[in-house]
């Protein structure tokens, strides 16, 4: 670690993966309800379940992003963090909030909890992925505040690079656009026509570019690459990123209301967006063949080249599957839907933060720039792992998805939702089993961390070396 401020990364990133387990658990859970309809029933609804499951999948993602600057931002501006406590008490801040959230959606009825948190003074709750409650979300523009400064300090008074400004651009744009979820029009078109302002233009906007910064550091450190060829990817990609993403919002304002010009302009620009992410692709591979040294992380390499695989093929490719107007007419709101939500998410955002936990956390632990060979090979089958059942829950769910379309909207009698639903319960069920195989692989990237010390003690120690605090 080249910065000891660098350090408050650390319980950033663990909190992450506590939360990431969590969210796991709760995808099972509902996955079994999905099949096994009252399972659990009454202690935890379907309703409860799976907020649980996206809130702390995107709390959790919040929590590697800010680890990731608060690790990456002081080695590119070459200085000190401008205030490591401010970082570790927002640390804990958002931490109980979040944990508090939680277990109130688990504790109590939403409307009561709606009731006892004051939604009545400044309602925003209620809405898919913002059902936090309204002091929550306070909470979140407090911490989000604190978090901006802190970063924004330390950019400001260090050296100045592509990778800590774009990081930057999208860490503000990301709190800038969290405030439209305290816009809660009462009018259903506009309520919707906003939400997607922080859900679409959060995904496919301004966490592309905390995307493409982490990759583009994790690849100047891996592969030895020159920072000025990289900085020229990043450029081309944030700008075509921008390009297509901010008007291709439009493709979810085909069906809510909204005039009937968004059919093409959503069609049109949203079909492009896949080519940033292709461009994710080639930049990554590229790099890494133009490498001039080989770094020991291997295991880091091999999460950086995935992310840059999977989120083409979870946003770009499953994206475009269904984005055009005349398709989303009838995929809609379908498993097609559940299908891309999972590998999208699943390949950009939560395999980027796992190659950055991956590429910083040996540091972190004082085990210089790699963990041991043994540690490497049970994270790396854990990247196995976890892809290879993600990339089965896809199918899976594309294939419920295409039957459901069939059946429910495309045949020449059209069958009623739950009866559907029964039909292709098969296919919910093989999902659930890729899902044990995906907490699984879980299960072997967390024992990685408890593996292999012992191994880099020896080395140490055959080295002369005192072994460093793990
Ligand atoms: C990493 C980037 C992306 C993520 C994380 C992501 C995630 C999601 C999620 C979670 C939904 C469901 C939202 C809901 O609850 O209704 C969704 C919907 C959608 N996404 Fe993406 N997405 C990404 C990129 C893309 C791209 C690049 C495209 C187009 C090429 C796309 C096209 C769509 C469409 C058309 C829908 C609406 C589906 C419907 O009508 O039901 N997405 N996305
Ligand atoms: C890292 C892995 C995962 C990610 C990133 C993830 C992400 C998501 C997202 C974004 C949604 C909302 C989808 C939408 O609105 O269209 C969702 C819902 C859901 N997830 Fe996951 N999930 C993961 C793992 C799992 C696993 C392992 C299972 C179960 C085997 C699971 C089961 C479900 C179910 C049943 C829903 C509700 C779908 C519905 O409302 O019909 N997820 N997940
Ligand atoms: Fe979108």
């Amino acid at each position: 670690m080249k910065y000891a401020s660098q350090a408050v990364a650390k319980p950033y990133f663990i909190a992450a993966i506590g939360l990431f387990v969590g969210q796991i658990l709760f995808g099972l859970i509902l996955g079994l309800q999905y099949v096994v309809g009252d399972f659990l029933f009454p202690e935890i609804p379907f309703n409860v379940a799976r907020m649980v499951h996206t809130n702390l999948l995107i709390v959790w993602l919040l929590f590697g992003f800010m680890g990731a600057a608060y690790y990456l931002v002081p080695e590119e501006s070459e200085r000190e963090l401008f205030s490591p406590k401010l970082a570790l008490a927002m640390f804990w801040i958002f931490l109980a909030a979040g944990a508090l959230t939680i277990l109130g959606y688990l504790l109590v009825p939403y409307a009561r909890l709606a009731d006892m948190t004051g939604n009545a003074l400044l309602p925003t709750m209620g809405r898919e992925f913002l059902e936090q409650p309204t002091i929550t979300k306070l909470g979140i523009v407090v911490v989000a505040l604190a978090f901006i400064y802190n970063i924004g300090m330390t950019v400001l008074k260090g050296r100045k690079t592509a990778v800590s400004l774009i990081l930057l651009m999208g860490l503000l744009g990301l709190a800038v656009l969290f405030l439209f979820s305290f816009y809660n029009p009462e009018n259903l078109v506009k309520d919707k026509f906003y939400w997607w302002w922080v859900v679409h233009l959060w995904v496919e906007g301004v966490w592309e570019l905390i995307l493409g910064a982490i990759l583009a550091f994790v690849l100047i450190k891996t592969t030895g690459v020159d920072r000025e060829v990289i900085e020229k990817w990043l450029y081309v990609i944030i700008a075509m990123t921008l390009i297509t993403g901010i008007i291709g919002t439009g493709h979810h304002y085909y069906w809510i209301g909204t005039p009937e010009y968004w059919q093409w302009w959503g069609s049109v620009f949203s079909a492009l967006e896949p080519v940033p992410f292709f461009m994710i692709t080639v930049f990554a591979f590229n790099m890494v063949n133009r490498r001039r040294r080989d770094h020991p992380n291997k295991a880091a390499t091999l999460w950086a080249l995935g992310t840059a695989v999977m989120a083409f093929l979870g946003a770009g490719v499953w994206g475009f599957l269904h984005t055009l107007s005349p398709i989303n007419y009838y995929t809609h709101g379908t498993q097609i839907t559940a299908a891309h939500a999972h590998m999208s998410f699943y390949g950009a955002y939560v395999m980027i933060v796992l190659t950055i936990i991956s590429y910083a956390m040996p540091m972190l632990r004082g085990r210089k720039a790699a963990n041991s060979e043994r540690s490497q090979v049970l994270e790396m089958w854990s990247f196995w792992l976890m892809t290879v059942s993600m990339v089965f829950i896809t199918l899976f769910l594309t294939g419920a998805g295409i039957l459901q379309v069939f059946l429910q909207r495309f045949s020449d009698n059209p069958q009623p939702f739950m009866v559907v639903q029964d039909k292709i319960a098969l296919f919910y069920w093989m999902r659930e089993v890729a899902g044990v195989v995906f907490l699984i692989g879980l299960g072997c990237y967390v024992a990685s961390f408890f593996v292999g010390s012992r191994d880099t003690e020896r080395a140490l120690s055959a080295a002369g070396q005192e072994p460093a605090a793990a």
